[in-house]
């Protein structure tokens, strides 16, 4: 049971006058997150600039509660609605009735059951890269996990092979999201119709995806053969109600939008993972004994996903410990209130799966990777928003039985054949929270071929 507060505000952080906490915040979010659900708990309460009014919520109920049953009352924060000048009007950004109505439509795509249909690729585009790796050597391991995760989402969005997805989409989007973050980042972003150097190849870069992806669904338009692949199904989604099909800006701004969210969270994801098995040596030859044992003399294959069973606690661990969504924003939409507090039309709400995950009330030694603490269905003993990786609710990620599968998947490739190790030079392994949370000055590690 939430202790409800009769005061106005909740506590928070002595500030200043213009800036509130925007320094603090910006500087180190995760450590100021942190320090003030430890100071403060359940919910606190900060400003960003003079008039930005921030609830921090850290208790599961509190979150389901905004998550479920009063997600009317909230919309998406401004820095996601700020993505909207790349990924248009899709399931990211749309709201209400017409989020609901494209969610009705997409979903089937990412269904347990068609989802596997996929797993083949995903098993053989991480054995056709790692084919090119040498017996031993210090690999850019971040590098590496971006482009898998980019050949798997080309491959199964569009049946691309990943030299052309990574030219043709990949490194445009690169472009669009470095610029986009910088945008984020500061207090006032140019307007974009001012014609300065940045707007112009930021435009540049958003209508070069255009080109491409237009080119996508007018050449799928022109042929007979039916594809399997996402765009394929996405095209014949038809709408429960009045059985259209989307229209082609529709469908760009899905395919941008499944395409921005579906393979930088994967790949950070991967990324922490090598980290943290890395530094465990124990653990990471558990791991391998488990994918041995369950694909003995063959290849990793889609019917071992079930099987694996460590290697997905592995993964459930580290996404507790390194979410890549770190953080789930909302604005008020009306006035509400959370736990008796008044919340104002135009708030933020900010719900942190990083703050949450590490909370010992919750996690013993919280600190620590520990995969077994996921055996024996310990996720049903927590309250259900003590882990909440993919978020909840209506908006909760659509891809996560497919990320799930993909990061399980990848790392059972990679662990068969290589092992992962410390480098020689010691490197700085500092989370840096942007849009997902990812390893500052990257991820390099030893690599060395099994016998
Ligand atoms: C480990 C990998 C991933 C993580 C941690 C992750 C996390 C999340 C989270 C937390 C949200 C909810 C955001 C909010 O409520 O504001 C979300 C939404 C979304 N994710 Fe993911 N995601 C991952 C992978 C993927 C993949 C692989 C895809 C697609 C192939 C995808 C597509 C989407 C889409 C389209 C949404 C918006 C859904 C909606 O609002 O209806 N994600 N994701």
């Amino acid at each position: 049971m939430n202790n409800r507060r009769n005061s106005n505000y909740p506590p928070g952080p002595k500030e200043k006058w213009l800036t509130g906490s925007l320094r603090a915040f910006q500087s180190s979010p995760l450590k100021f997150l942190t320090s003030l659900s430890e100071k403060y708990g359940t919910v606190s309460k900060f400003r960003l600039g003079p008039f930005q009014d921030v609830y921090l919520v850290n208790d599961p109920d509190l979150i389901k509660e905004i998550l479920v049953s009063k997600q009317q009352s909230f919309i998406k924060s401004r820095d996601i609605q700020s993505l909207k000048s790349i990924v248009g009007n899709g399931l990211l950004t749309s709201e209400k009735g017409f989020h609901l109505k494209q969610r009705r439509m997409i979903q089937p795509a990412f269904k347990k059951t068609h989802i596997t249909t996929y797993a083949q690729d995903m098993i053989d585009t991480t054995n056709k890269y790692i084919s090119r790796w040498s017996s031993r050597a210090e690999r850019l391991v971040s590098d590496d996990m971006m482009d898998i995760a980019l050949g798997i989402i080309s491959k199964t969005m569009f049946s691309m092979e990943f030299e052309e997805g990574a030219s043709v989409i990949g490194e445009p989007m690169e472009e669009t999201m470095r610029t986009a973050v910088r945008r984020m980042r500061s207090i006032l972003p140019l307007p974009l119709w001012i014609p300065v150097k940045q707007n112009r190849k930021y435009k540049q870069a958003i209508k070069e995806l255009d080109n491409v992806l237009f080119r996508l669904i007018k050449e799928r338009k022109e042929t007979e053969v039916e594809h399997e692949d996402l765009l394929g199904v996405l095209m014949r989604a038809k709408d429960e109600t009045d059985g259209l099909s989307m229209e082609d800006n529709q469908l760009r701004d899905e395919l941008m939008t499944i395409f921005l969210a579906g393979h930088e969270t994967t790949a950070n994801a991967l990324t922490w993972t090598l980290y943290l098995l890395s530094q465990h040596r124990k653990i990471q030859d558990k791991l391998f004994k488990e994918i041995a044992s369950i694909t003995r003399d063959g290849p990793v294959k889609p019917e071992h996903f079930g099987r694996l069973t460590y290697a997905q606690h592995v993964i459930s661990e580290s996404l507790r410990l390194y979410p890549p969504a770190y953080v789930i924003g909302r604005q008020a939409a009306e006035d509400t209130e959370i736990n008796g507090y008044r919340i104002k039309k135009g708030d933020m709400i900010l719900m942190s799966q990083y703050v949450m995950q590490r909370n010992r009330k919750y996690y013993e030694d919280p600190h620590t990777f520990i995969p077994e603490r996921f055996e024996n269905d310990f996720i049903k003993t927590i309250p259900e928003y003590a882990y909440f990786p993919f978020g909840g609710g209506p908006r909760v990620c659509i891809g996560n039985h497919f990320a799930f599968m993909e990061a399980v998947l990848v790392l059972a490739c990679l662990s068969k054949q290589f092992k992962f190790t410390s480098p020689h030079e010691p490197q700085k392994i500092k989370p840096q929270p942007l849009i997902t949370l990812r390893p500052k000055y990257g991820l390099t590690l030893l690599t060395t071929k099994r016998r």
